[in-house]
């Protein structure tokens, strides 16, 4: 009886964990940013060239782009709010074509893609990268 309880509990588990939380972080990557980023994030061609509507082509995450130079604060939240909202709030003016996120993701599956993308990066850029962002002492 006692196992009939556990098996019964078992099954469902899913209704306690969410499907959405089981997603990895490459396969939502793949889902909703590789169309712009690239399936191997190398973004899109001659990304620092300006297109004629004044907005730019998406960047690479990988090593060659500068997603790195950035703390995880700043890129969650351009994930989140999109690109707009943030150079606006940083008095830059720019017209981003990077779009939020926010209603679309949980914070988790935020936090997930962010993740998959720095475990893509070397090691050399992964110190480079806390050098970086190490505050001045
Ligand atoms: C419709 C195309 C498009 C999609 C889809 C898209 N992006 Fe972007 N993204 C851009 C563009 C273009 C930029 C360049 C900066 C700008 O225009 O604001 C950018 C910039 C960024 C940046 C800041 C720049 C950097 O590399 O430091 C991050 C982080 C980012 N995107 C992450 C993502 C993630 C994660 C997803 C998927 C959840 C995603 N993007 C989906 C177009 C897109």
């Amino acid at each position: 009886m006692r196992h009939l309880i556990l098996i019964l509990l078992l099954c469902n588990l899913p209704d306690v964990f969410p499907a959405a939380s089981a997603e990895t972080g490459a396969a939502l990557y793949a889902r909703h940013c590789a169309s712009c980023h690239g399936a191997n994030l190398e973004g899109q061609p001659d990304w620092r060239s300006p297109k004629a509507d004044g907005t730019y082509p998406a960047p690479p995450h990988d090593a060659e782009g500068h997603t790195w130079h950035h703390d995880d604060a700043m890129l969650q939240d351009y994930m989140t709010r999109g690109g707009q909202a943030v150079l606006d709030d940083m008095g830059v003016s720019f017209r981003s074509a990077m779009p939020a996120f926010g209603e679309v993701l949980s914070p988790v599956e935020i936090t997930s893609i962010l993740d998959f993308i720095k475990s893509t990066w070397p090691d050399r850029i992964r110190q480079a990268r806390d050098e970086r962002l190490r505050p001045a002492p």
